[in-house]
């Protein structure tokens, strides 16, 4: 009697525990307001909803000026804090949060700043809150990601025809070293492959003398960015004599570009969505 009492109580207890238990996720990326780059934000998130079932996915955007940007334009999108406070109103109590960056850089270090001060603000809202990985922290998702990549070259490309991927990059910050390792990575895949950084140390002038030594005539540039943006469309296929392309035909070389966002491709999708699994089992 005893003993079925207290399997009664465990089990009102289990279903106690399982009725106020509610899972979330919230996606963070830099942001974009280039309505052409977004579908590669937008197809990451399909997948975590096609994914989630019933449970709610939001998006948030941590650039200040772009969810500015969007607001005046009528297409607004939460801040991390906000986002976070929105999926605590809808009974939300076990948080993932998954960051769409590349590196675990300055941006994901930022992110990580913000999740820390709505907690400490609101104390006891989550239960647990679980925070995945950027797309490249180990060297299994430098294997993978290379992989993908370079299956994800215009098909057009001949044996011979060079391919400059455009990184972001800081010469101040952390996100450097990722893509030092990454250039390293491709290269020695497919020595016809560079990876060169927009705003980082491995610039343009690195690349280039070492590409016009491999003999390339013609040369692919495709972004190695979530979204293909600004500095893809500006800073990598412009038309202004600092562009990429202008500097490569300058050099006399043929160049052809691939704007589209490592956000487009599925592999790519799968990956961040393992990362925010691995965040889940890495704590009980
Ligand atoms: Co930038």
């Amino acid at each position: 009697m005893k003993k079925c009492f207290v399997m009664v109580l465990l089990c009102c207890l289990l279903a106690a525990g399982t009725a106020f238990a509610k899972t979330g996720t919230l996606l963070v990326a830099f942001g974009t307001s280039m309505d052409s780059a977004r579908p590669a934000i937008d197809d990451i998130e399909k997948a975590y909803k096609k994914a989630a079932g019933n449970d709610p996915v939001l998006l948030a955007f941590t650039s200040d000026i772009i969810r500015n940007k969007l607001a005046k334009e009528g297409n607004p999108v939460l801040s991390v804090n906000a986002a976070m406070n929105e999926l605590a109103a809808q009974g939300v109590t076990d948080l993932k949060i998954q960051s769409l960056h590349i590196a675990p850089a300055e941006e994901y270090n930022q992110l990580e700043r913000m999740v820390v001060k709505n907690i400490t603000k609101n104390p006891g809202v989550f239960k647990t809150v679980k925070v995945g990985y950027p797309l490249l922290v180990s060297e299994k998702d430098l294997d993978a990601v290379v992989k993908v990549v370079l299956a994800s070259l215009p098909k057009d490309r001949k044996p011979g025809d060079a391919v400059v991927l455009m990184g972001h990059g800081n010469d101040r910050g952390p996100g450097d070293l990722t893509l030092a390792a990454t250039a390293a990575a491709f290269h020695k895949a497919d020595p016809h492959v560079w990876l060169a950084t927009v705003e980082g140390s491995n610039s343009f002038d690195n690349v280039l003398p070492k590409l016009k030594a491999s003999g390339a005539k013609r040369v692919w540039l495709q972004p190695f960015m979530i979204v293909a943006g600004d500095h893809a469309n500006n800073d990598m296929a412009g038309a202004d004599e600092d562009s990429w392309k202008t500097m490569f035909e300058a050099a006399g070389l043929t160049v052809n570009c691939q704007i589209s966002g490592l956000g487009r491709i599925d592999a790519i999708h799968a990956l961040y969505v393992a990362h925010t699994k691995a965040a889940i089992d890495a704590i009980a």
